[in-house]
């Protein structure tokens, strides 16, 4: 039998600069080089610095990949890149690198969605037969998929503002906590009272799977304003208690709107139902209890790939580039790089575009 085609994966679309080389679901090295220091002034993503720091860091990235996975450029079989949606600096970089080593090395140029990639992820660490239902959970998107194939997606639903992440984020910020935001409000909320501030389950009351978080931020900062003219600030306990509530509220909608994901889901009978979920917030375990309960009461299977390949990497572009290579969905040197790239072109586009750029 002849092994499958090794693929050179890179990714810039936001703020994390990655190669990797994947052969089949084998990855043998995923390198990513992340810029959290370079924006930490800023309270977010500053898109010429990001794009500054893709350039300089791609062909490094790169390098450390092929040393780390043991083989020469001349053994890659083909090149898969982000071509969008992102931030069109640093997309541009990783295009036009790509195209370079497509031309040098005379080996075939794949131009992956962003989001196709974390999309398929599941198939490369848990081999997941399509379709799967995804929800798909970070600091740019927000999203409910069915993943029937490669290019084939639905979108049943979407955040209409904020992305989870980028309220986690906010949130940390309002109470003067640390960036990223997920991890310090969880574990600020360990120590809290979910039912001590009524914040509200945005959309709840309204049918489908369409979710906003922005007014959830907005419900917090009230509260802490309304603690800081009553007491003249917040205490330890007050910070704990936000959090919990904070994280409550985002875990209440996700676990509910998922019910209803996955309601549609099944109506495709599905053969191996099954919900997978990406993106950093993934990595909340009150959120993942909550979608383990969900899936058990619905007999559904539960999958959530490890963190390094649910946060932005250029593994799961490699491998989405695979399945492609695998259809014959080769690019050629007019491959653009495209800020907005909807996966579902038949769904209506999401408004709004938060701190991680455009959601698509
Ligand atoms: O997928 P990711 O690395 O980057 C993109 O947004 O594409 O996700 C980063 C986001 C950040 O907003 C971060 O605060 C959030 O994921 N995050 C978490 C946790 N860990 C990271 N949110 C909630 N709970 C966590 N434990
Ligand atoms: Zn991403």
């Amino acid at each position: 039998m002849t092994s499958p085609p090794l693929i050179l994966g890179l990714e810039s679309s936001c703020d994390d600069t990655a190669a990797a080389l994947v052969r089949g679901r084998d990855v043998l090295s995923s390198v990513v080089m992340g810029q959290n220091a370079l924006h930490a002034d800023f309270g977010g993503v500053v898109p010429e610095i990001a794009a500054r720091a893709h350039a300089e860091r791609l062909d490094l990235c790169v390098e450390q990949a092929l040393d780390e996975a043991e083989v020469s450029l001349s053994a890659i079989d083909a090149i898969a890149v982000t071509a969008g949606p992102g931030l069109i600096g640093g997309v541009l970089s990783g295009v036009m690198l790509a195209k370079g080593l497509s031309a040098g090395l005379g080996k075939p140029l794949i131009g992956v969605n962003h989001l196709a990639g974390h999309a398929l992820t599941p198939r490369l660490t848990d081999g997941l037969a399509f379709p799967y239902l995804m929800l798909l959970v970070s600091g740019g998107h927000c999203q409910f998929l069915i993943v029937r194939g490669p290019e084939d997606f639905s979108r049943l639903g979407g955040t209409i503002d904020d992305a989870p992440g980028e309220a986690f984020d906010k949130t940390a910020r309002i109470l003067g906590l640390t960036q990223p935001g997920g991890p310090s409000v969880e574990a600020e909320a360990l120590k809290g009272n979910e039912k001590r501030f009524r914040l509200p389950r945005p959309l709840l009351d309204r049918e489908g799977c369409d979710m906003s978080f922005s007014g959830l931020k907005t419900a917090i900062l009230r509260q802490r304003d309304a603690l800081i003219t009553d007491q003249g600030g917040l205490t330890q306990q007050d910070r704990a208690d936000l959090c919990a509530g904070f994280q409550a509220a985002v875990r209440d909608v996700l676990a509910e709107k998922t019910r209803r994901a996955i309601a549609l889901y099944r109506a495709e009978n599905p053969s191996e139902p099954a919900l997978a979920v990406a993106g950093g917030v993934a990595a909340n375990k009150a959120l993942r209890a909550a979608l383990e309960v969900v899936c058990e009461t619905q007999d559904l299977r539960f999958t959530a790939p490890p963190l390094r390949l649910c946060t932005d990497n250029a593994a799961m572009i490699a491998y989405a580039g695979s399945e492609l290579f695998a259809l014959g969905r080769v690019s050629d040197m007019s491959l653009a790089a495209r800020p907005r790239w909807p996966l579902d072109k038949r769904a209506a586009p999401l408004i709004g575009s938060g701190k991680k750029g455009a959601k698509a």
